[in-house]
């Protein structure tokens, strides 16, 4: 069952699309619950593909393509660090090294206090910025350096 303020995203985002293309808010409809729960379990999926009248698979096979959905459960802040080209001349791996250290965990891990999770990121299309990383799918931190990281996990603790 989808909570009631996520089938009102969804219905808006089903507005965008003729009304026998539902399936084609797929990836917004999956996005929207996952911001709720901070993953998509399979439970998730299907509750999104029977929303939008579309086989499982295909809901799952979306779910599964996309780097930005989780299929497990994260940290209340997932931190997902790029590490593709432009951002590792610009020293990611130093980025990446002072997160391990500080968070005690490497990526694809959860602290113990289920406060923190640690992912690795594709580039992101905003090498201008590098190196960079993203909180929760949402909030982009460029230009990192050790004492932004410090500063960015002071302030979400
Ligand atoms: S390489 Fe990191 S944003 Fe492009």
């Amino acid at each position: 069952m989808m909570h009631a303020d996520d089938i009102k995203l969804i219905n808006k985002e089903l507005k965008k699309f003729p009304d026998n293309q539902k399936q084609s808010a797929v990836i917004a409809a999956l996005r929207i619950v996952q911001t709720r729960h901070g993953w998509l379990s399979h439970k998730h999926i299907s509750d999104v593909a029977n929303y939008l009248g579309m086989p499982e698979i295909a809901a799952m096979e979306v779910a599964t393509f996309y780097n930005m959905f989780n299929l497990e459960s994260k940290g209340k802040y997932q931190i997902t660090v790029c590490t593709n080209i432009s951002c590792m001349l610009r020293n990611s791996a130093e980025i990446v090294n002072h997160l391990e250290k500080k968070l005690g965990i490497g990526f694809g891990e959860v602290t113990k206090d289920k406060k923190f999770s640690l992912k690795e990121g594709e580039c992101m299309g905003a090498c201008g910025g590098a190196p960079l990383c993203l909180v929760n799918n949402h909030t982009m931190h460029e230009h990192l350096t050790i004492e932004k990281i410090d500063k960015l996990i002071a302030g979400l603790k």
